[in-house]
């Protein structure tokens, strides 16, 4: 029997986040005050964030210490298998040796949870009652509210609309565990009043989600608001993931020549690929590319600008490759995957040339969540399908050479609250969206008052 699970005991699991700012070669350029145009402080943070997690955004030190109750929550789900996808590699025929990292064994089903917990804690210790963040498809949502009821902490999410329409699961989840979840845009704050008095029948979007759920929090005393993506200390709090799939990877004597991760707003992909892109700065030669969505192609399409992070222009100026924050994506069922910004570290590192990225079109996604199911087992989310459809195109890539490359992937999360998606791709409701260039330069003159960054 040859093995297929590489599993690490509880006592393996790192004790430390990576955090990549001190090793970046060319550093990160501040986020800026729109206002005033000079880089944020920690005063500009303090009504959102509680003082320990505006620290990690801008820390120096290469490992934080993950605290004593963090880990022990952690010990619910982690550590996470490394799972070799035997039955992919047969079916495909491939020479590849394909290893997937299973975040969607957590409580809530994906990697969110590893940032949800940390930041509950933080907020806990700094006497925060009640947190409002926003979700896409609701893997967040439900991540926070999971991580909300360990803590005993009061959360409200904004699910963004077209989600809460296509998944009423997640939000029961959400409910399941003490939260109170509403579609965005929403009557409840003003930021969704003035966006639906425009458009009563808006999909909503992520940066939508976002500024209400930050006018939330800064309305309600007592309140912070929470971010499932694209900021420092969140891509941090996920690199536990690549050191277990370091930890697990040296076990069996494996280092991976290719590392794939699909990419929202850039936190699975940087909690995989972050410890990896460490050894690559130190000379290993990786292949590391994160996979977006060809109708909401951020890294692909989108210029290295300063952007705000949200719709309603309520977020610091952020360098990141963006749409455009006026951007609203089509619908697709990726709805983790529809943000208009990237992660300011993951910009950087596409920029700095240490990543690359790809666009892949929703139908080419879904085929390859089927095939993965029908070999692997695990029904995946179709966020995951993302990077799903490049794994097997690099593993084709593979049988083609002839070459037995090994592929390490994020499994970012289970889709078995997403089976009305896959249940319209089953019965050829889904199609693909390309986004015009037009478009694109539509949204993007928006930015052009903006300060640039440097390229
Ligand atoms: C299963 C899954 N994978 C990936 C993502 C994308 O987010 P991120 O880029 O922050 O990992 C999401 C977001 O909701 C998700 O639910």
């Amino acid at each position: 029997m040859s093995t297929r699970k590489i599993l690490l005991s509880e006592d393996e699991m790192p004790r430390q986040w990576y955090n990549i700012l001190p090793d970046l070669p060319h550093g990160l350029q501040p986020p800026l005050h729109p206002a005033t145009g000079k880089p944020v402080g920690p005063d500009d943070l303090a009504p959102i964030f509680p003082m320990p997690l505006i620290e990690q955004e801008v820390s120096t030190e290469r490992y934080i210490d993950i605290p004593e109750p963090v880990l022990e929550k952690y010990l619910l789900w982690r550590p996470t298998p490394l799972i070799r996808a035997r039955a992919l590699e047969a079916f495909l025929q491939t020479p590849a040796k394909i290893y997937y990292k299973h975040e969607g064994v957590s409580p809530a089903g994906s990697h969110k949870p590893n940032t949800a917990v940390a930041q509950a804690y933080y907020n806990k210790i700094s006497g925060t009652k009640r947190i409002s963040t926003e979700t896409g498809a609701g893997q967040w949502g439900s991540a926070l509210s999971f991580a909300g009821a360990l803590f005993g902490l009061e959360i409200k999410v904004y699910m963004v609309r077209i989600s809460y329409d296509q998944k009423p699961y997640r939000r029961l989840m959400m409910n399941a565990w003490g939260a109170n979840c509403v579609p965005s845009p929403s009557p409840d704050t003003k930021a969704g009043r003035t966006i639906l008095e425009q458009d009563p029948d808006s999909p909503g979007s992520l940066g939508i989600a976002i500024s209400e759920a930050i006018e939330d929090a800064v309305t309600n005393p007592g309140s912070k608001y929470s971010l499932g993506s694209v900021l420092n200390h969140v891509l941090l709090h996920q690199t536990i993931i690549g050191q277990e799939a370091q930890k697990q990877l040296q076990k069996i004597g494996e280092y991976p020549d290719i590392i794939i991760g699909c990419a929202g707003g850039g936190s699975n992909f940087a909690g995989l690929a972050l410890p990896f892109v460490r050894d690559k700065m130190g000379g290993k030669k990786i292949d590391i590319i994160a996979v977006e969505p060809s109708s909401c192609p951020t890294m692909t399409k989108g210029p290295f600008v300063y952007d705000f992070g949200d719709t309603v222009q309520m977020t610091p100026l952020l360098p990141m490759h963006s749409l455009g924050h006026d951007f609203v994506p089509a619908p697709i069922h990726a709805g983790g995957l529809r943000y208009h910004g990237m992660a300011p570290i993951v910009s950087q590192l596409l920029l700095d040339k240490l990543i690359e990225a790809r666009a892949v079109k929703q139908l080419e996604t879904f085929a390859a969540g089927v095939t993965w199911a029908r070999t692997e087992g695990f029904i995946p989310a179709p966020e995951t399908n993302h990077a799903l459809a490049v794994v097997i195109e690099e593993a084709k890539k593979c049988k083609e050479e002839g070459k037995a490359k090994t592929i390490l992937v994020n499994w970012s999360g289970h889709g078995l609250v997403d089976m009305m998606a896959y249940n319209a791709y089953f019965e050829g409701k889904l199609s693909d969206y390309d986004l015009p260039d037009e478009e694109i330069q539509k949204a993007l003159r928006a930015l052009e008052k903006f300060p640039k960054p440097k390229l």
